[in-house]
């Protein structure tokens, strides 16, 4: 890996400034690895799942070169604007069909982070995180599975924190800050951010998968509305029914007939 690692810092020197709370408790953030300028920090922590790194190894970096969107698209983000991130975890606990719980509940502790902050905070199906009818947040997970359980689940977060003007043709982006006016830190966002997810994993190690799927239909966007999608350049009204087990997106015509879509197969109409 011939990228610039500015610091790394191990669970003994950091935990004490990041947790006032009995560590041992605590998955992440014991081993922090930050870095100026990356190609892009899912790559490099899959680089360190190969190398054989921890459940909770984290990546944040300030700035990246190739930041990857959803398949095929670029994550816009300004030099040390907003909160870039990779989590490794090692849930082999989890069966391989089960994965979309892992979406569920990053996209749920993302819903609790953002909720002091800004008022309508939901999530767009698949794990996009929208403040009204704007992208505040993206997340890609990349998952890879040993026999009939995962192996490992790298968890890249972007979040805009404060960049104000957005050049990339992603559909309606926000930042926080252009929200609220406040200016925010990425490490103490992803402080409080561990501190949500801790709890959403541990109801996942736990087997709660009705809680954890109450909660995100809770939170979907634009669930059990009649609203307007597009599939094919053909556009038609349907309301969400619910999410298939795989994470399809269940949708309801009006005449009572569900169809099941997966991602990038039809889109929302705002
Ligand atoms: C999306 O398109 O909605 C997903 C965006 C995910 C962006 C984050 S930024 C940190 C991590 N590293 C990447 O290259 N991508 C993810």
């Amino acid at each position: 890996m011939n990228l610039t690692k500015i610091i790394f810092l191990s669970i003994n020197h950091f935990l004490s400034e990041w947790f006032t709370f009995d560590p041992q408790m605590f998955l992440m953030g014991r081993n922090i690895i930050f870095l100026d300028e990356v190609d892009s920090t899912n790559n490099y922590a899959k680089q360190l799942v190969s190398d054989g790194a921890a459940n909770g190894t984290v990546v944040l970096a300030h700035f990246q070169t190739r930041g990857k969107g959803q398949p095929g698209n670029f994550w816009e983000s300004e030099a040390g604007k907003n909160l870039l991130t990779s989590i490794i975890l090692h849930p082999g606990f989890l069966e391989a069909g089960k994965q979309f719980l892992i979406s569920k509940i990053v996209s749920l502790s993302l819903v609790d982070l953002l909720t002091p902050e800004v008022n309508d905070v939901s999530i767009k199906w698949p794990n996009d995180l929208y403040i009204g009818n704007r992208k505040v947040a993206g997340i890609l997970i990349e998952n890879s599975i040993k026999g009939s359980t995962l192996d490992s689940s790298i968890i890249g977060i972007g979040l805009n924190l404060n960049q104000l003007v957005f050049h990339s043709k992603a559909p309606n982006p926000v930042s926080l800050q252009q929200l609220n006016g406040k200016i925010y830190d990425a490490q103490e966002m992803l402080k409080g951010f561990f501190q949500y997810f801790e709890k959403w994993y541990r109801l996942l190690e736990a087997g709660k998968f009705q809680q954890i799927d109450k909660a995100y239909l809770g939170k979907l966007f634009g669930f059990n509305q009649w609203r307007n999608f597009r599939k094919d350049n053909e556009t038609f009204e349907a309301r969400i029914f619910g999410i298939g087990e795989f994470g399809q997106l269940q949708l309801e015509d009006r005449s009572g007939k569900i169809t099941e879509y997966m991602f990038k197969e039809v889109e929302y109409i705002f």
